[in-house]
Parts: C-alpha cells; sequence; structure tokens
C-alpha cells in the first residue's frame, strides 16, 4: 500500500526523506524535532543555520547525515489554537509543500511524523485525519511510498465505547473456538462430527443452519464457485457499478497492484489486501470470507486482527479510518489508510 500508519520512532525509518516538525528558527527544540537534530548530530543544525528559517506552512529540505534517511524536510505547522484561525489549511500545506520537495528531490519513500499534534496542540486524531486525506490526494497523481510515524498510542482516540464493544466481540469469539466449528460447518454446510454436536449445537441451531442453507442462493453460489480471486474481485465491482479506480484508491490500493490482479486471472493477493478490497466493495461476511477464500485465506478467530474485521463487517462499518483507528488500539497492524 503507498500510504502506511506505522508505530515507530522517526529517526529509525530508512527513507529517502523524514519530516521533521520544527519552529520557524529551524534551529531545533524538543519532540520529534529534539529527536531528529540529535540523531542526525551538529551538521544537521549547521546546515539549519544557513536556511535562514521557515515560514509556518512552508518546508525546506537538508541533508540527514547520521539518520538513516537521506534527507531531511523541515516544515513548520501551525500552533492550534481552537481549530478557527486557519490552522487546518496551514497543516494542509506542510503536508503537501513537503510531498512537493520530497518529489522534486526524487524520494521514493517518506516518512511524516504527525506534525504539531504535539507541543502544538493539534488533536492528533483530526491532525492524523489531515495528514492521510492530503497524502492521499497526492498519491492518486504520484507514485511513492509514505508512512506515518506515530510514536504515542494517544494519536487514535477510539471511543470508549467502540473500544469495549470490540473487547466484548473478541472475547466472545477468540475464546469460543468450539463454536468457531459449528459456525465454520454452517457456513460449509458440511455435517458437524458427532462430538460437536454434542458440545452444544442444539436442535434450535440446527434449525438456525437449515434457515441460512435455504436462504443463502446455493446455485448463484455454485455458478461462482471455481471463480477466481481476480475474476471475483472484478465482477463485484462491476455489480457494485464502482470503477477500477474507485475501488482501489477508496482504500488506498495500489493503481499497480491492481493492474496485476486485473491482468492476471490467477493472481493471489496478500491477506491484508484482499481484505482491503473486501472492504472496499464493502462486501457482506460471507462475501468477505467467499473472496479470501478464492486467495487461499479464511478469516480465523484464533488472530484478532481478523476478528475485529470481522466485527466491523458484521456491523456494515467499512470506513477505513475507524477500522484503522480499532485495529491500532489493540496493537494490530492497519489496514491501508
Ligand atoms: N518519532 C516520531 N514521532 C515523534 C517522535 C519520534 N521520535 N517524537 C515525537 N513524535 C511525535 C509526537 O508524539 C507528536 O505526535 O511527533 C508529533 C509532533 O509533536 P512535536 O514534536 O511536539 O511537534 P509539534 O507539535 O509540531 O510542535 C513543534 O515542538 O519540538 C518543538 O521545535 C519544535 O517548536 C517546535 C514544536
Amino acid at each position: 500500500m503507498p500510504l502506511e500508519i506505522v508505530r515507530n520512532d522517526i529517526t529509525k525509518m530508512t527513507v529517502d526523506a523524514i519530516v521533521n516538525a520544527a519552529n520557524e528558527s529551524l534551529l531545533g527544540g524538543g519532540g520529534v524535532d529534539g529527536a531528529i537534530h540529535y540523531a542526525a548530530g551538529p551538521e544537521l543544525l549547521a546546515e539549519c543555520k544557513t536556511l535562514d528559517g521557515c515560514k509556518t506552512g512552508k518546508a525546506k529540505i537538508t541533508g540527514g547525515y547520521n539518520l538513516p534517511a537521506k534527507y531531511v524536510i523541515h516544515t513548520v505547522g501551525p500552533v492550534y489554537e481552537d481549530g478557527k484561525h486557519g490552522e487546518k489549511s496551514l497543516l494542509e500545506s506542510c503536508y503537501r509543500e513537503s510531498l512537493a520537495l520530497a518529489k522534486k528531490h526524487n524520494c521514493e519513500t517518506v516518512a511524516f511524523p504527525l506534525i504539531s499534534s504535539g507541543v502544538y496542540g493539534y488533536p492528533k486524531d483530526q491532525a492524523l485525519k489531515v495528514a492521510i486525506d492530503v497524502i492521499s490526494v497526492f498519491l492518486l497523481e504520484n507514485d511513492m511510498m509514505v508512512y506515518i510515524v506515530i510514536f504515542d498510542k494517544a494519536a487514535y482516540k477510539i471511543s470508549e465505547k467502540l473500544f469495549s464493544d470490540i473487547t466484548e466481540y473478541i472475547d466472545d469469539n477468540y475464546v469460543d473456538e468450539h463454536t468457531d466449528y459449528r459456525r465454520e460447518s454452517m457456513r460449509m454446510n458440511t455435517p458437524m462430527a458427532p462430538m460437536q454436536a454434542s458440545v452444544g449445537l442444539f436442535e434450535s441451531d440446527l434449525c438456525e443452519c437449515k434457515a441460512m442453507m435455504a436462504e443463502e442462493d446455493l446455485d448463484a453460489k455454485l455458478k461462482h464457485i471455481d471463480e477466481s480471486f481476480s475474476q471475483m474481485l472484478l465482477r463485484k465491482i462491476d455489480e457494485k457499478g464502482m470503477t477500477d479506480a474507485e475501488c482501489y484508491k477508496k482504500d488506498n490500493i495500489d493503481r499497480k497492484l491492481f493492474s496485476k490482479i486485473r491482468s492476471d486471472v490467477h493472481y493471489k493477493p496478500s491477506k491484508p489486501t484482499a481484505i482491503a478490497f473486501a472492504i472496499s466493495l464493502e462486501l457482506s461476511l460471507d462475501e468477505t470470507e467467499d473472496m479470501l477464500k478464492k486467495a487461499g485465506f479464511a478469516l480465523s478467530h484464533s488472530n484478532k486482527f481478523d476478528i475485529i474485521i470481522e466485527y466491523f463487517i458484521s456491523k456494515g462499518n467499512y470506513n477505513i479510518f475507524e477500522i484503522n483507528e480499532a485495529l491500532f488500539a489493540f496493537d494490530q497492524s492497519l489496514l491501508g489508510a
């Protein structure tokens, strides 16, 4: 995915350029500014002194010196007052100007901290939204790998209710392995082993299973049973009335990867990519599992990432930003932003 949200110390990122959340003097400070200067060494400050400062919303570039990154792009974010003093557009400008500089210097990989979300007080979830929105627009027209580096968990504010809802859903599903087999056999319409049947598959469950089978449009399933992942993906895009571009851009799936899948009927994507397509197409849980199966995967109840994805699909919530907030809150890797 060309945009990834990672948890790391930006000074450790091996990318072409890291972005520094500086102040207008460019003479260093605390926070990420202090960390970058400390890791880069005194030569960074020496070069910054030749730049004559930087205006808020603008960006300037220097070498990376002792950092693993080749360049440091210094940008100055707005000090957040109340959101009514042009803070958002200045913050957007920081990302746009930094990306333009990175492009001008042929950077292929860039890492951003959450600009203004520390000392400058920009609410972290809003700062993250601005970052994702501006970077995503840039990536529609430009080929670059961009990381948003989150240094502390506070960056994601997930509501207490959502957190406890998901925790409960995980507890119900994560520990309840036995009924997992029941659910699986209902879905696969295969008879359960007698032992499983005696482990609490009551009469009512059997009726439910038959009702589910009656409901399922079996011949529709059989019609597509030997369809490849790629064929199902393209069929679903058509059925949803989406264009290819709408599908892969919606969840920030790499354009080149999409054209690979489109041109190779037997292409097998990674599991996160297959899930990202399912979210983008807003597939039901059954359709998601069907699509994953065609790529050789299944949503597993012994995997918290999968259970959280299942939670959101079962709630009909396909908002990639909210899904990532939840994944992050449970220390899981994120879907392409
Ligand atoms: N790697 C990645 N992110 C980091 C790191 C790090 N090593 N250290 C801090 N951060 C995160 C913070 O958690 C915050 O989310 O960077 C984000 C930006 O916080 P600040 O560094 O405080 O930057 P900002 O809010 O833009 O304030 C800029 O602070 O350090 C001074 O000189 C700087 O005056 C300027 C002001």
